[in-house]
């Protein structure tokens, strides 16, 4: 029986635009996300998350759910366009008194509240100057950041900046597959950079409004591994890694961008102004892993005998560990949550009322078997996080895309627990693998 350290922190993860719904509701403004679902052919099926799980509503049920999955912590994002509808300026307060409702009722049922404060709904008034791609966004988050830590700080100690800078800055403004739906390099990089400036910002507007904060960042990672040990695919592993994984790390954490990467990008780099790097590499309590597949180098197409998710994704737990001994030797590191990891499968209901994902219990056991692998071996994860707690809208895929161990049935709103759930909370409950 694989069991995990004393004290590990089980919990389940969510984002505001993806659950919340009510979007035009108690003042909030618009996001670049509402934006973006609103303009035909950007989202599968032209969903949107109008309405997603209604949890602006529903909250309390969501709650009680986490609770009776046994669950202790949970991860969940503010909305900025709710806090200050059009981005900078006036507050509003209804937008403030919801995320209040929310975290008193996560501490009466002794659920510790992880807040993220970016998780991609960026106030569309600010995308019309320029968004991330403005200097301006760094005190204009750092300004939100201490808005929210004023108001919450006395209740929520957990704090993530950002939700994968990587895939804002280039989703976002490189490939354009998500908001604000841009396509330009050059953009994307200097994006990268402001993000990380801002996150530095908001570091330090967290610790000087609440002083207990324990703060981190979120990053993803779909490391590179290679079919064959042919010396190009590998050195097209470590250029992907670079590209990728260092191009944020190395700020963070060793307080430079990687020279390969400067001198690959020339002229596409980012403009960086004198202490830039000083104000990106501030000291985090933490830093939040989320891992759902890795890329594989000289794979055409598909890797034979691999299984792959509803998204296309390949099912590989091992490079999780691999991925965790490698961020350790590579970095001096403070403490790790793997605040993301989940599968998108093919739900469907039985007859009885039970669906039965064994795929996700598989693929949460191999992954959580991944993880205990890499702390037997000195890496200090302390927690984890399953994406999702809910079915929720997935992005460019709408909804479409069942990541929740929880069910939602989108037509009555109505929440039923999936096989994993069930198993996610004996595992919790042990705090040790269950059987299955
Ligand atoms: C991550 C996002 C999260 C969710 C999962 C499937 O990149 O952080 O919101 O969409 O992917």
């Amino acid at each position: 029986m694989t069991a995990f350290p004393k004290n590990f922190v089980w919990g389940a993860a969510t984002a505001a635009y993806q659950i919340e719904g009510a979007w035009q509701e108690d003042g909030r403004g618009e996001s670049i996300w509402d934006r973006f679902s609103h303009t035909p052919g950007q989202v599968l099926n032209g969903d949107t998350g109008d309405v997603a799980c209604d949890h602006y509503h529903r909250y309390r049920e969501d709650v009680a759910l986490l609770r009776s999955l046994n669950l202790r912590a949970y991860r969940f994002s503010i909305a900025w366009p709710r806090i200050l509808p059009a981005g900078a300026g006036a507050v509003n307060p209804k937008g403030l008194d919801f995320y209040d409702r929310l975290v008193d009722a996560l501490l009466e049922a002794s659920v510790t509240p992880y807040a993220t404060l970016y998780h991609w709904d960026l106030p569309q008034a600010l995308q019309e100057q320029g968004g991330w791609g403005n200097r301006d966004i760094i005190g204009q988050f750092a300004d939100y950041a201490s808005i929210v830590a004023r108001r919450l700080g006395d209740r929520v100690q957990n704090w993530m900046t950002l939700n994968e800078p990587w895939v804002v800055a280039f989703m976002g403004h490189r490939s354009g597959e998500h908001a604000p739906g841009l396509r330009d390099e050059k953009l994307a990089l200097q994006v990268s950079h402001h993000l990380l400036l801002a996150h530095g910002a908001a570091v330090d507007a967290l610790r000087a409004n609440a002083p207990q904060s324990q703060i981190g960042i979120v990053l993803s990672f779909s490391p590179a591994e290679t079919m064959s040990g042919a010396p190009e695919d590998k050195e097209a592993a470590e250029a992907n890694w670079q590209a990728n994984g260092a191009w944020f790390l190395a700020p963070l954490f060793c307080g430079h961008y990687p020279a390969t990467m400067l001198e690959k990008y020339g002229p596409l780099s980012p403009q960086i102004q004198p202490g830039d790097l000083t104000q990106i590499a501030r000291t985090l309590d933490f830093l939040g892993v989320n891992y759902y597949f890795r890329t594989v180098i000289g794979a055409d197409g598909r890797v034979p005998g691999s299984e792959y998710t509803e998204m296309g994704w390949e099912v590989h737990a091992p490079a999780l560990e691999r991925l965790l001994l490698r961020l350790n030797a590579d970095y001096k590191l403070p403490p790790i949550f793997i605040t993301e990891n989940g599968a998108a499968f093919q739900d469907e209901m039985g007859a009885d009322g039970s669906i039965g994902d064994a795929r996700r219990t598989h693929y949460l056991h191999a992954h959580l078997s991944a993880v205990a692998r890499a702390i037997e071996q000195g890496v200090d994860v302390r927690g984890y996080f399953a994406w999702s707690l809910l079915d929720n809208f997935e992005w460019a895929y709408g909804h479409g895309k069942r990541f929740g161990i929880v069910y939602v049935d989108y037509k009555t709103q109505r929440r039923a627990l999936k096989d994993s759930a069930k198993w996610y909370a004996q595992t919790v409950a042990k705090n040790a693998l269950a059987a299955f």
